[in-house]
């Protein structure tokens, strides 16, 4: 296992040195392939995976070994569920994944702020599209055991227009929901022109309606549970809306939250973030608002919604915070990132100690202990 000394070391001295997607891409097919060896996977489960049951949590039909999943965004391709899981997650979100493939913004499109532990990227969903994300997610062993939990994320084409967007998040819904333990409608993204209006009660209305009847058309014997992710940098009001809207078509959670494009509080030097240009902020910066939408999702729909909280999540403290104000469940992108591969584990290890000294016998307890309703 990499000690989180060795990997901050390794991280300081050469892979911040290098450009931040190709590091992603060539650490995660290095990852893929160490699992990919015979008895690797199974042997980093024993070694890594959540197996305390202080941590075991009951979520959208499932029962997961632990409460913290790695973000969309991170295998928007559904490459590398298998590997991923090994590493301790308590599940995976692969996506965002469009009803067509698509290459995404011109590069360079990902950028480090390590000085704010945080992340800037425009990526702009690019992923191979909705089949080949279903066949990856069909073929056998991709999940590497039927107890594994695993989200999928959608969105909209980039080339396909607002008003042909219903069908479009419908085709993917209806391709991939089969697949999915959970699904998630994401309408957050900054890096899809236009995506974010869809926030809107009045057109995610219509969008949420089409999506979960493309589910249960697609899966007719098992209901797919459906979340919606959103944006920080909604109005408080409009975090209300979304709230109201989930209960209204009776949608199992939401998502909070995506990155944001404000650029408020940052230790580096504002004109190099500027220069960096547009995309989404991720990581340390983004906790306090990130909290600050749970909290109101969690006054406005008390338990009847599961919430999963994202958005700045670094330590066992930070979950932990998250899940007394509300969330079921937490997950990272950006905190993996800097914390590397031995980051889930130390993460929910040190988690399940704040369960036992709060004098709990399960962090399901803790779910909501600091909320008002
Ligand atoms: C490089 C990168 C790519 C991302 N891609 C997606 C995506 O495709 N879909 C999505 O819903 N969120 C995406 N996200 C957002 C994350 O899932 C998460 O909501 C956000 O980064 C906040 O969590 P964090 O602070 O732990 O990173 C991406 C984030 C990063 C940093």
């Amino acid at each position: 296992m990499v000690r989180p000394r060795m990997y901050r070391l390794l991280y300081w001295l050469v892979l911040q040195r290098l450009p931040a997607e190709g590091t992603h891409r060539v650490s995660f097919a290095m990852l893929r392939a160490l699992a990919a060896v015979p008895g690797v996977a199974a042997l980093l489960r024993r070694l890594l995976a959540p197996r305390d049951p202080a941590l075991r949590v009951r979520a959208l039909g499932r029962e997961l070994p632990g409460p913290l999943g790695l973000a969309a965004g991170f295998d928007k391709d559904a490459r590398g569920v298998r590997a991923l899981l090994a590493l301790g997650f308590g599940f995976v979100e692969v996506g965002t994944v469009t009803a067509e493939a698509q290459p995404g913004n011109p590069r360079p499109r990902l950028f480090r702020l390590p000085r704010d532990r945080a992340l800037v990227n425009r990526l702009g969903f690019n992923n191979g599209g909705a089949e080949a994300a279903a066949r990856r997610l069909a073929r056998p062993g991709a999940r590497g055991g039927a107890e594994a939990v695993v989200g999928v994320n959608i969105g909209k084409t980039k080339r396909v227009a607002e008003a042909e967007a219903l069908a479009d998040y419908a085709a993917s819904a209806g391709r991939l929901a089969p697949l999915a333990d959970y699904l998630v409608v994401n309408v957050s993204s900054p890096n899809t022109p236009g995506l974010r209006d869809l926030q809107a009660a009045d057109k995610l209305r219509p969008l949420l309606a089409a999506v979960r009847a493309a589910c249960d058309l697609a899966s007719p014997l098992r209901r797919v549970p459906l979340l919606v992710k959103i944006a920080p940098d909604l109005a408080d009001e409009d975090v209300d809306a979304v709230a109201d809207l989930a209960i209204e078509l009776g949608l199992d959670g939401v998502i909070a939250t995506n990155t944001t494009i404000a650029r408020t509080g940052l230790a580096t030097p504002a004109a190099f973030v500027e220069r960096l240009g547009a995309g989404g902020l991720s990581g340390a910066p983004l906790k306090a608002r990130a909290l600050a939408v749970l909290r109101r999702l969690r006054a406005r729909a008390g338990g009847r919604l599961t919430l999963i909280a994202v958005g700045g999540i670094e330590t066992a403290d930070d979950a932990w915070e998250r899940i007394r104000a509300g969330a079921t469940l937490v997950q990272g992108y950006t905190g993996f990132i800097y914390g590397g591969p031995g980051w889930p584990r130390r993460l929910q290890r040190e988690l399940a100690a704040k369960v036992r000294a709060a004098g709990l016998a399960s962090i399901e307890q803790a779910i909501g202990a600091d909320a008002q309703s």
